[in-house]
């Protein structure tokens, strides 16, 4: 099978699941291609993301497309190159796999969205996973929930996820079934909160992040590391080059700035919101959906 996989990884842990799917698929005798649009200006942003993403993608008998959760969504750059994907057709298989990577709080609606972004679009979820990774907005908080994840558990899980869609995509084809209500695992309550609020509503307010000038040593690492590039170096000065709404919050530039001159409202937010690292978590920590 020739077999695409679109992932968006801010700090890295979803493109280890997907380098995960797409070894797998390899190991199985299958073709694979990696697209990761993390940093990508051309697939983010301006009227020609459909464009440049129809060129860059090929054909396909099957597609992946994963994204990180964010505040129990996944992360909305996701859905908006879901809404850029070719209609399905000859070259492109109307069969997809949505999957996301969670700090293992709450994966609440992501693949459910995804799902309903993918079905407007005229594709089949034939399975969703949800993959526990560590969480990285915990990095500085006592205790960091899922320290190195995904690990050898999530690889299990994932490759398991692999087999299942090859075999339905095989055997089934087109006639495969839309599996999106499988993806209404949440509890009824926390479904209904997160569909009232959205991702840029839980942000909106943080969304003020900015470089404290006294401390910056215009080392350029937050340019580096913006997945969204926010960052420009214009009059020997680290300037937001963007509207402040196009920050997602994923913390990349204050996590990897060396002289504390990022200042990032959300960390502290975040720290209170997740018991400083000791926050409940949800079971099962990863799973294939459906179940069975
Ligand atoms: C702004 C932000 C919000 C997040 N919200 C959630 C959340 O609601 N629930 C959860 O379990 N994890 C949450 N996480 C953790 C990420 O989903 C997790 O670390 C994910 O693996 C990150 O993927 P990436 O490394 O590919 O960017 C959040 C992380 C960030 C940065």
């Amino acid at each position: 099978m020739n077999v695409s996989i679109i992932v968006f990884s801010p700090s890295g842990h979803t493109l280890k699941a997907a380098e995960i799917i797409r070894e797998s698929l390899v190991n199985k005798d299958n073709k694979s291609r990696l697209l990761n649009f993390t940093k990508r200006t051309d697939l983010l942003y301006g009227d020609s993301i459909a464009e440049n993403l129809s060129k860059e993608l090929g054909s396909y008998d099957l597609l992946f497309i994963g994204g990180p959760l964010y505040a129990g969504h996944v992360e909305h750059n996701v859905l908006k190159i879901i809404e850029s994907l070719p209609l399905p057709d000859k070259e492109h298989s109307c069969l997809a796999v949505p999957f996301v990577t969670y700090g293992g709080v709450h994966s609440s609606i992501a693949l459910e969205e995804m799902s309903r972004h993918l079905r407007n679009k005229g594709y089949k979820s034939i399975l969703g996973i949800k993959i526990a990774a560590e969480h990285s907005l915990t990095k500085t908080y006592s205790k960091v929930i899922y320290k190195n994840k995904p690990g050898d558990e999530e690889k299990v899980i994932i490759e398991k996820g692999v087999s299942k869609a090859l075999l339905i995509a095989e055997k089934q084809g087109n006639k495969a079934k839309d599996q999106y209500k499988a993806f209404k695992y949440a509890p009824a309550k926390e479904r209904a909160m997160f569909r009232a609020f959205s991702q840029e509503k839980f942000h909106k307010d943080f969304k003020n992040v900015s470089v404290i000038e006294d401390n910056c040593i215009r080392c350029q690492k937050c340019i580096k590391v913006c997945p969204v590039d926010m960052f420009a170096f214009e009059d020997e000065k680290i300037i937001m080059q963007r509207d402040k709404d196009n920050c997602i919050l994923c913390a990349e530039c204050f996590h990897n700035c060396p002289a504390g001159a990022i200042f990032h409202p959300y960390i502290a937010k975040a720290k209170e919101r997740l018991k400083d690292g000791n926050a409940g978590l949800e079971s099962p920590a990863s799973a294939i959906y459906p179940e069975t």
